[in-house]
């Protein structure tokens, strides 16, 4: 039965992982996969975390199944954080809120959703975007064609481009946007685009999809919130997907959820009823542990607010790590405009380096980005500053 299975590629990002655990020079770096790394170069786990873990380890609750749906106290801090605690559409009951698995988990429950909703519609992604949004709508069965977002010359966003296209899509497609920090580019629009954006969508009758992977990773909890803010003010209907991989440091735990924002609770009733099936006939229900661990953090004061002070002390040190490496690639003679990687926002900056020179990175300095120039500033520490800068500006150079 497998005689004709043909061998897939490697996956684009993840697939990095499998090439630096292999590599045997002790000076490699993973400028690869989107994951925050403290100065020791290790990923961390969270003061917050550890506490709400010890707390959780000494009760030794039940494993009982969770609701197909997931555990209530997370949901509601899920809505809390991506709307604000006051939102009138929670208190409408207009908010349905699935745990899922990671954000991945949360597009693709709300991708198969659509599926069922919408089969004859197109999906539209950033160009460029996240590797995996473009694979996953197409799985579930959806064409996937994209949106000018990148531009180049000013490694800022081409917001002209974007509105233009968004205006001239047949109302029902459906719009994959970045919420906040864009991956790969680290370009996000600004507040009064957003407000741009949603216009658009009401005109044409777009269906929203907001991906929200980095809350806390430019500004904060709220400013990272503008865009879905600016949507739920708006009184349309539109879906989220988030995720604490990045901000709870909880990347193994799969701690995600899909919201969708409906028009009254009548219809949230109906909607969640479709949602927890196609939950159901995937993976049942979530596992128990991380949103347990997110929701005893964000239902505790002082751990809620130990938790914003290490999303901070994060934001900050990546904030760092742009400085300092467009400070030392500007002294190693590299001549390019690099102010760009310090306006980037969230864990990414959009090099420019070609897929041959991201080659040469990997092949003569061990250090691994995406083939697309994308590099974790994340990654990036004071004891392998120096060597990535001189790297890079080899490579840029050269
Ligand atoms: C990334 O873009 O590197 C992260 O979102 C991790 C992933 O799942 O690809």
């Amino acid at each position: 039965i497998f005689a004709a299975v043909e061998m897939a590629p490697r996956d684009p990002i993840l697939g990095l992982n499998e090439a630096f655990n292999a590599d045997t020079r002790t000076t490699k770096v993973n400028l690869g996969v989107g994951v925050y790394y403290d100065d020791n170069g290790k990923i961390p786990l969270l003061g917050a975390v550890k506490a709400a873990e010890k707390a959780r380890l000494e009760a030794a609750p039940a494993r009982g199944y969770q609701p197909i749906e997931g555990l209530a106290a997370y949901n509601n801090a899920v809505q809390a954080l991506l709307l604000g605690k006051d939102s009138a559409l929670i208190a409408n009951g207009q908010v349905i809120t699935v745990e899922a698995l990671g954000g991945t988990g949360a597009l693709k429950v709300g991708a198969d959703f659509l599926k069922r909703l919408n089969p004859g519609a197109t999906v539209y992604i950033s160009d460029p975007s996240w590797e995996n949004h473009r694979a996953l709508f197409e799985s579930a069965g959806f064409p996937v064609d994209t949106y000018p977002y990148y531009d180049a010359a000013t490694g800022g966003a081409n917001f002209a481009g974007m509105k233009a296209k968004l205006e001239s899509l047949p109302a029902g497609s459906i719009i994959v946007l970045h919420a906040c920090c864009h991956n790969p580019t680290g370009a996000d629009i600004t507040d009064a685009q957003w407000e741009e954006v949603v216009a658009v969508c009401r005109a044409k009758g777009l269906v929203p999809f907001l991906d929200m992977a980095y809350q806390g990773f430019a500004d904060g909890i709220d400013a990272d919130a503008v865009a879905v803010r600016a949507f739920s003010a708006s009184g349309l209907q539109f879906f989220v997907s988030s995720s604490f991989s990045k901000s709870f440091s909880l990347y193994g735990e799969r701690v995600g959820a899909l919201s969708i924002i409906t028009a009254s609770k009548e219809e949230s009733a109906r909607v969640l009823s479709q949602v927890k099936r196609v939950v159901r006939t995937n993976y049942s229900n979530p596992p128990t542990h991380g949103g347990a661990v997110v929701a005893a953090v964000l239902s505790s004061p002082e751990l809620r607010q130990q938790w914003e002070d290490e999303l901070a002390g994060m934001r900050l040190r990546i904030r760092e790590m742009r400085k300092g490496l467009a400070e030392r690639l500007a002294a190693r003679g590299v001549t390019r405009d690099l102010s760009f990687v310090t306006r980037q926002r969230g864990m990414f900056s959009y090099t420019g380096l070609s897929a041959a020179q991201v080659e040469v990175l990997k092949n003569e300095f061990g250090i691994y980005a995406v083939s697309t120039g994308r590099i974790c500033v994340a990654a990036l520490n004071s004891k392998n500053l120096d060597y990535v800068a001189d790297a890079l500006a080899s490579v840029m150079k050269g």
